[in-house]
């Protein structure tokens, strides 16, 4: 898969998103957003892909944010528009996607970086990353689902904290809020990130899309969360992995999904 602004990846059943930018830091302008679409739909649906990575080149930056120079003349419409179809094609898509996917925050993540962090499913940092959302020192606020997901994984008070500060959590206090599973030094992150997306491998790839689903229910509007997860574990019953799992375990051998 060529593209400009990514290098996508596969290494056995890893499928590995870097976003590479680094003159700019990462900062996510119009064509990688519309790459990175491109991107995770070709991965989900790449039946081999079972656990996507994302990360950013260089040891400085994950994303520093959307492009500042190129919204920096938009109308009130255009600002509208760029949060929408950012939120609709890039951020709402990795929430949802059947694929696990797991951030690899490497260094800052800012606005969109951190927005983009949080709509994977979960994250994990180096010792020097840095994240927040600097948005409202620029006169703007977070676009990209940062004021729904912040306070989703860290808690209302301390996410409204961090916005109207515009200030930064080191990789340590982020761990300590819940918004990053694991801090390791630099080296060793991706290391990391493929032996937990090596042990999301072994298990079934149905069920996972299921929980993922199940899990997202409870942040939608309108969705009642335990009757989505009835729904679901009924379906479960109907799949060749559920078969599988079961009969594997008590024929006290690992499943083969
Ligand atoms: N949009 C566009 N360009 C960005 C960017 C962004 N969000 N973040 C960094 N860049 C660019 C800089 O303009 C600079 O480009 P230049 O060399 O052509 O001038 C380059 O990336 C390097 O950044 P620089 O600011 O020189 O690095 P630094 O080490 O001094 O500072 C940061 C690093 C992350 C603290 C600083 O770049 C920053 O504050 N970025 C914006 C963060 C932000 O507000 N994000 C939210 C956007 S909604």
């Amino acid at each position: 898969m060529d593209f400009e602004n990514l290098i996508v990846e596969q290494d056995g059943f890893l499928g590995f998103v870097t976003i590479n930018r680094p003159k700019k830091l990462n900062a996510l302008n119009k064509e990688t957003l519309q790459e990175l679409h491109e991107a995770f739909t070709i991965l989900n649906a790449t039946t081999s892909v079972k656990v996507i990575i994302l990360t950013g080149t260089g040891e400085k930056a994950f994303v520093a944010g959307a492009d500042i120079a190129e919204f920096a003349n938009f109308s009130e419409e255009e600002g509208a528009n760029l949060a929408r179809s950012g939120q609709e094609r890039v951020f709402n898509l990795i929430e949802n996607l059947s694929t696990p996917v797991i951030a690899a925050i490497n260094g800052f993540a800012l606005g969109g970086g951190l927005e983009l962090a949080m709509a994977c499913h979960f994250r994990i940092a180096s010792e020097n990353a840095k994240m927040g959302l600097p948005e409202v020192s620029l006169g703007v606020i977070p676009g990209y689902g940062g004021t729904q997901r912040l306070p989703q994984l860290i808690g209302k008070g301390k996410a409204m904290e961090l916005i109207m500060t515009a200030g930064m959590l080191g990789a340590e206090e982020a761990k300590s809020v819940g918004l990053v599973n694991y801090v390791v030094p630099q080296e060793e992150l991706l290391a990391l990130a493929e032996k937990l997306g090596n042990k999301i491998v072994s298990n079934s790839a149905v069920a996972i899309a299921a929980a993922i689903k199940a899990v997202n229910a409870n942040f939608e509007f309108g969705v009642n969360g335990y009757e989505k997860e009835i729904v679901s574990f009924g379906a479960c019953f109907g799949t060749d992995d559920f078969k599988e799992g079961t009969t594997a375990f008590l024929e006290k051998r690992k499943p083969n999904f």
